[in-house]
């Protein structure tokens, strides 16, 4: 019979803080391809894999942190979830509220999210609340909001977020056999390259400094290595580059448009402790790494996920991939929510054709 997966708490229950009785709320999120890019192992002298975040249920990784956070406040007599959001924590926190039976509240910065992630949030049920200001605004209310009001928190700060995040790295262990020579990501609040972080120690049976528990520490190692961390931001929106916060961020990858990211001590322990380092890219360069994904490699991806591709190919420009390395990119996001970036906000309109085979031919030119 065929295996049927089952989502990320039960897959890795055995590393992750949820006890047996726990309520488990899932969307069977998880188990996302890993696909070999064989375009950017050319450009690049490496063998490059993409891990296929966007083939999550909500479209995003943030699936795997939810069913986390999410399962938490199930077992508790909180009734209602906020979040802050650039649009892909909303879309799985609305997602997962409605398996819970939990209200939903989302503040985004006004303007700036991708059309398709507003309407997740607006289809699950969610209540909109949207300010004049941006994404680090937004998580400074809804971090208010849930110290003063019965609301629990579900962005990366809560700590069961990070815990359904680094389940990501255990399944590019359990399909490459060993941790890679480098893990690539776009960064933005920073929980993402620090749950990564998390997840690669823990299989290698190393403790570390981002670790919010020490579930899996008494385990077996499932890893003999852990990589170097590549995060990659957008120029106008790279504090980690610059080593300060960002008060006006700015980029076309509205999803990591965040000048003040929360996680900031966890992803530069990622980022010094593996060895690896924190760049950015241009808009442009992400729009083309967008392009050549969807063009070359078969993956539609949102703007912010082309950025870990973007960053590789630059780092290969600069001579800094090894000769042969085996390097996976996450790509986040998937590029459905985004579709007005994807098509330089013109509207797709095919030429219209009579109902024949003749003006099919002719349409084609064959
Ligand atoms: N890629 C996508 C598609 C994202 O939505 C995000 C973050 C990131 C990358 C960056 O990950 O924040 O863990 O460094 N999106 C958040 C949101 C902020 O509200 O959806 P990070």
């Amino acid at each position: 019979m065929a295996h049927q997966w089952r989502g990320v708490i039960e897959e890795y229950r055995d590393r992750l803080p949820i006890g047996a009785d726990d309520p488990v709320v899932t969307l069977g999120e998880g188990g996302t391809p890993l696909v070999e890019a064989p375009v950017l192992g050319e450009r690049t002298g490496a063998r490059v894999w993409v891990k296929v975040e966007g083939a999550n249920p909500t479209g995003s990784f943030k699936d795997r942190g939810m069913t986390m956070a999410i399962s938490n406040v199930a077992a508790t007599d909180t009734r209602m979830v906020v979040c802050a959001s650039t649009g892909n924590t909303s879309a799985s926190a609305a997602a997962y509220a409605v398996r819970a039976g939990l209200s939903c509240a989302v503040v985004l910065p006004a303007g700036k999210i991708a059309a398709g992630k507003l309407a997740q949030a607006i289809v699950h049920g969610a209540t909109l609340v949207a300010v004049d200001g941006n994404f680090d605004d937004c998580l400074r209310i809804a971090r208010d909001l849930a110290e003063a009001y019965p609301v629990a928190l579900v962005n990366s700060v809560n700590p069961y977020r990070l815990q359904g995040q680094k389940t990501a790295a255990f399944e590019v262990v359990d399909a490459l056999g060993d941790a890679p020579d480098i893990h690539v990501l776009p960064v933005g609040n920073a929980g993402n390259i620090s749950a990564y972080w998390m997840g690669y120690n823990e299989y290698a049976g190393r403790t570390t400094a981002s670790s919010v528990d020490d579930t899996a520490t008494r385990l077996a190692p499932v890893a003999t290595r852990v990589p170097q961390m590549w995060g990659v931001q957008a120029e106008g929106a790279a504090p980690f580059v610059k080593g300060a916060p960002v008060e006006h961020p700015e980029t076309v990858a509205t999803a990591i448009r965040i000048g003040n990211p929360a996680s900031w001590d966890y992803a530069v322990a990622a980022r010094d402790d593996s060895g690896g380092w924190i760049d950015s890219v241009t808009d442009a360069q992400i729009l083309d790494a967008q392009a050549l994904l969807a063009a070359e490699v078969g993956v539609f991806v949102e703007p912010a996920s082309a950025a870990s591709v973007a960053g590789l190919l630059q780092a290969a420009e600069h001579h800094k991939v090894p000769a042969g390395a085996r390097i996976v990119c996450t790509v986040t996001g998937n590029g459905l929510k985004d579709t007005a970036t994807a098509l330089g906000h013109t509207s797709v309109e095919p030429e219209v054709i009579a109902p024949t085979l003749e003006a099919a031919v002719a349409a084609l030119g064959l």
